[in-house]
């Protein structure tokens, strides 16, 4: 089964075209190609790449790219880069969400930086946003340079028009934007809000399953792509371009989103969370929170992901004599999560859909006291089934820097750590 308007399959080699006979036969860049357009070659991965990890597409379109106005750098606003501006720390922290805002604001001006790692600069590392919005971009296209846009709405749909084609999502799927696609953000529903990790690093893919075998988790099938569609639309416009931290804009006199064919494995997608394949224990214990990785950036170092993408679905609690909800630890990793719905099994109050927290490298956490009493108490023979739920975590490798603006937001709940000071001491000695 196919959907309509998209193309299934993780990193495929897609072929599409909105105008039939537009893609060459044999060759990428003809002398002169169908219906008068440009050929255009976007590569997301060095041209060596080895050939599992190269990305690259052709575009055939209306105008090549290049055709805009010089950029000029726009004033620094919450949408950045900045990791240094306050000392990281280890204390755990806990947001409430962001407000809708009271003025018009667009996806792109919605943006607020939490934190981050790295930079652009030398490509590890990732940047952690949220975002609240209560207009479409209207005259205005985006593209970020720095690192591909992994996109986590938690309310409200968003129609992204992409050179490539486009995508519409809704709470508890996802998009990924590659680096350097330039897009157009529509809101469906009047507001919307939602997280955003920008991955400086290594491409986002799926996580090899070792002995899970050929299939589980995120399965390749279920990711879509979409399929070419373009404007034709003179104007005046304008092109936001992220670069090394900063935004620059451009004037263009043309809608940027004229490809009207393309081929290639560089392409947005999008990937619904509801289709995860959740694996976990059915003796007990249960495994380490990477059983539940949908997208993985790898680093230098085997086994060390740059950042995963990770969730907590709606799942069957199974294992007999074991603390079911989340164990108390601490974690080399760097830790930011969220909530897109319902409740989170580890925590009986405080962190709400849309909402954040933070556990840094090596900060213990865990439980707190209502939900460790709870299910220390719960009768294991039986099984449990957590549902209405969907929390998820960007992990890093890196230590994740809150910016000056997460540690004095008004968000910023002061009293989380007493989630955990009502833990009893049961200990009574040798007794
Ligand atoms: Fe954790």
């Amino acid at each position: 089964m196919t959907t309509p308007g998209y193309q299934s399959g993780f990193g495929n080699e897609f072929a599409t075209e909105a105008v039939a006979g537009t893609l060459p036969v044999g060759q990428n860049s003809p002398q002169r190609v169908a219906h008068g357009l440009y050929a255009e070659q976007l590569s997301g991965s060095a041209f060596t790449a080895p050939r599992h990890q190269n990305r690259r597409s052709w575009l055939y379109r209306i105008r090549p790219a290049a055709q805009h106005s010089p950029f000029v750098e726009l004033p620094t606003k919450a949408f950045h880069n900045r990791f240094d501006e306050a000392p990281a720390t280890p204390n755990q922290l806990r947001w409430d969400p962001l407000p809708m805002p009271s003025e018009p604001t667009d996806f792109l001006d919605g943006l607020t930086t939490m934190g981050g790692n790295g930079g652009p600069a030398d490509q590890t590392g990732c940047g952690i946003h949220l975002y609240v919005a209560n207009r479409s971009m209207d005259g205005r296209f985006f593209y970020d340079a720095d690192g591909e846009l992994l996109i986590v709405p938690q309310q409200g749909r968003l129609r992204i028009a992409t050179e490539l084609g486009v995508l519409d999502v809704q709470p508890l799927e996802i998009a990924v934007i590659p680096r350097g696609i330039r897009f157009r953000v529509e809101l469906t529903d009047g507001e919307a809000r939602g997280y955003v990790a920008e991955n400086f690093g290594a491409h986002l893919h799926l996580p090899d399953l070792g002995p899970i075998g050929a299939n589980g988790l995120a399965n390749s099938r279920d990711f879509l792509t979409p399929v070419a569609s373009f404007e034709d639309v003179d104007g005046e416009f304008e092109l936001v371009a992220k670069f090394q931290g900063g935004l620059w804009s451009a004037r263009i006199d043309h809608s940027p989103l004229d490809v009207v064919a393309w081929h290639g494995n560089y392409a947005p997608y999008k990937y619904d969370l509801r289709l995860f394949n959740t694996i976990g224990s059915i003796a007990v214990d249960h495994p380490d929170p990477s059983i539940f990785t949908v997208l993985t950036s790898a680093s230098d170092t085997p086994g060390t992901a740059n950042m995963d993408f990770v969730i907590f679905p709606p799942r069957w609690l199974v294992a007999e004599h074991t603390f079911r909800p989340p164990y108390f630890h601490r974690n080399v990793a760097s830790e930011f999560m969220g909530l897109i719905d319902g409740a989170y099994d580890a925590k009986a109050g405080g962190f709400v859909p849309g909402g954040s927290s933070l556990h840094n490298c090596m900060s213990g956490h865990g439980p707190d006291a209502a939900s460790f009493e709870k299910a220390s108490a719960a009768d294991t023979s039986k099984p449990d089934h957590i549902t209405g739920t969907m929390a998820f975590m960007f992990e890093t490798r890196k230590v994740i820097r809150p910016t000056t603006q997460a540690l004095s937001s008004p968000q910023l709940q002061g009293d989380y750590y007493e989630c955990w000071r009502g833990l009893k001491k049961h200990y009574k000695g040798n007794a």
